[in-house]
């Protein structure tokens, strides 16, 4: 009935996110690192995932954690070597898992030789790598950006007087994509991995590539309120979301199409209206926009029912949908709604229709890690400190185990472990039929089987309030799936639909029920067969 060859790997299969430094340390120095990943690929076959997204792991002086690459087409020794990189492509290949890489193309890190060569004079061959401006007339930055750690996004450099703009970190300089030579060379670094069987890549803040050209300043937000990050006192009107912009998402696409079987992932903080804008005018964009509505989104039965329809009434024809529940940036999910509703957040995740992308941790049900602040790490927590904006909270080390470094290191991690790793953790959870983990497990596992769960179509249906309510179907096959979002047991009518055979439930403890009426316990999350 199911066709393999009617979707692409990224449409069927499922991404898991590793964030590198914190996922499993195999030299004793407490920093994740490739050798680490390589050692746990059993885990990640036995889970179920079908790709890993890896933030980056390129030479760099780690002021943005990897985020600031120093060389593109190297890897930072404190992750390894080329050779190792080529050892896991090779090995996750074998076990038939595919591997994304995150590309930085917005900006490098300060200590890039293009920047060193950049600011070194005005008339350097390079200086127009990277954007450049006089001071305004009265002296100061020449416009009122802002950059999205704090502070403006313009920093003066003395002995050329002029200012660099950089949208992150003043050590990380924007490069300037209207200069062909800077396509040509960052279009190189794509396909040099992708010569090295990258399957392909997770493009950071592709939205923000292009600047206003007429270098306006940007209005003010009248949203703002006090205890935001300064950032949002202005609209981003003229920084980023440029109409130039999918022009060079275009090119970008036709270097991962002359590769088989690749995919361009964009991440993309907008309204959905704009996010979908992403797939191109015909489909000439990135194949997946990150859809973040799932993070952004208040844990309410109608916002999200609401937002679901929404989303797909928007979508192109030929956009593929994707959720995400949590990445590297963001409080994590078990923190934000809570550890009983975050089995609600797998089960939808993973029923929705479109690409899933699960972020480490998450499928033990890992939570926010208080940080003491002579352990701060996150650069965006030390300029604006007080406001909450540090990431390190959703940046642990993975737990593994109930040993003394939870599995992860024999060290000191570089942040600290969760107070209640003993408990959470594979080791505990792998073997206990109603963990969190179990249900990742099985979740994972039944939508790799069911059709109607991965291709299917999707369709919402009227549900009581708290809940949500869809069916996927594919062919004759027709999956049911209610989530009750509340405290409070809540009753779903199945009549309507057909008579429905529970499959899974978030509690893992009940399944071959032929159900009319389906009752749901608190916070309970059921996925049924109807016929
Ligand atoms: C993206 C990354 C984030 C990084 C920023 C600047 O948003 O996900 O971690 O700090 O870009 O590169
Ligand atoms: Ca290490």
């Amino acid at each position: 009935m199911s066709n393999p060859s009617t979707h692409e790997w990224w449409q069927r299969g499922t991404i898991y996110q590793i964030y590198p430094r914190s996922f499993k340390d195999s030299n004793g120095d407490g920093i994740g690192d490739l050798a680490g990943i390589m050692d746990s690929l059993w885990y990640l076959e036995w889970l179920g995932v079908d790709a890993i997204w890896i933030s980056p792991i390129y030479p760099s002086p780690m002021a943005d954690f990897g985020y600031d690459i120093a060389n593109y087409t190297d890897i930072d020794p404190i992750f390894g070597t080329l050779a190792d990189f080529d050892a896991l492509v090779s090995a996750m290949h074998a076990r038939n898992l595919k591997l994304i890489l995150d590309f930085v193309p917005n900006h490098t890190s300060d200590q890039h030789p293009w920047f060193q060569e950049s600011r070194g004079s005005r008339e350097n061959p390079r200086r127009d790598w990277y954007i450049w401006r006089d001071p305004a007339p009265g002296g100061g930055p020449p416009t009122n950006w802002r950059s999205v750690f704090g502070g403006s996004a313009w920093e003066l450099d003395p002995p050329t007087g002029q200012y660099y703009y950089h949208a992150f970190l003043k050590q990380q300089p924007d490069l300037n994509w209207r200069n062909p030579a800077v396509r040509e060379v960052m279009f190189d670094v794509l396909r040099f991995w992708l010569d090295r069987g990258v399957d392909g890549f997770r493009v950071d803040v592709i939205w923000h590539l292009m600047k206003d050209s007429a270098f306006r300043d940007n209005p003010a937000d009248p949203t703002f309120q006090h205890g935001q990050p300064t950032f949002h006192e202005l609209l981003a009107t003229y920084t980023t979301d440029l109409p130039e912009v999918h022009e060079i998402i275009a090119e970008m696409r036709r270097v991962i199409d002359a590769y088989e079987n690749r995919v361009l992932i964009g991440e993309i903080y907008l309204p959905v209206e704009r996010l979908i804008v992403y797939y191109g005018a015909s489909g000439e964009g990135v194949h997946l926009p990150f859809n973040f509505q799932l993070i952004e989104l208040p844990w309410q039965a109608s916002v999200i029912t609401e937002a679901i329809a929404r989303y797909e009434a928007l979508l192109p024809t030929y956009g593929w949908p994707n959720w995400v529940l949590g990445n590297h940036d963001k409080p994590r999910i078990a923190s934000r709604v809570g550890v009983d509703q975050a089995r609600n957040a797998a089960m939808l995740l993973l029923t929705l229709r479109g690409t899933p992308t699960l972020y480490y941790g998450d499928e033990i049900g890992m939570t926010n890690v208080p940080i003491p602040p002579e352990r701060v790490q996150d650069p965006w927590e030390r300029n604006e400190p007080g406001l909450g904006l540090g990431r390190d909270p959703s940046r642990t080390p993975f737990q593994w185990d109930s040993s003394r470094y939870a599995g992860f290191s024999t060290t000191e991690p570089w942040l600290p472990l969760a107070p209640d790793f003993e408990s959470v953790n594979v080791q505990v959870q792998r073997d206990d039929p109603r963990s969190i983990l179990t249900l990742y497990r099985q979740l994972l596992a039944l939508r790799r089987k069911e059709p109607a769960l991965s291709i299917g179509a999707y369709g919402g249906v009227p549900a009581p309030p708290d809940v949500i309510a869809y069916v996927r179907h594919h062919g004759d096959s027709r999956m049911l799936v209610v989530l009750n979002l509340s405290r409070k047991p809540a009753s779903f009518d199945v009549k309507n639909l057909g008579s429905g055979c529970v499959l899974l439930s978030t509690y893992l403890d009940r399944s071959n029920e032929e159900i009319d009426t389906l009752t749901l316990r608190e916070c309970e999350g059921v996925i049924a067969r109807l016929s």
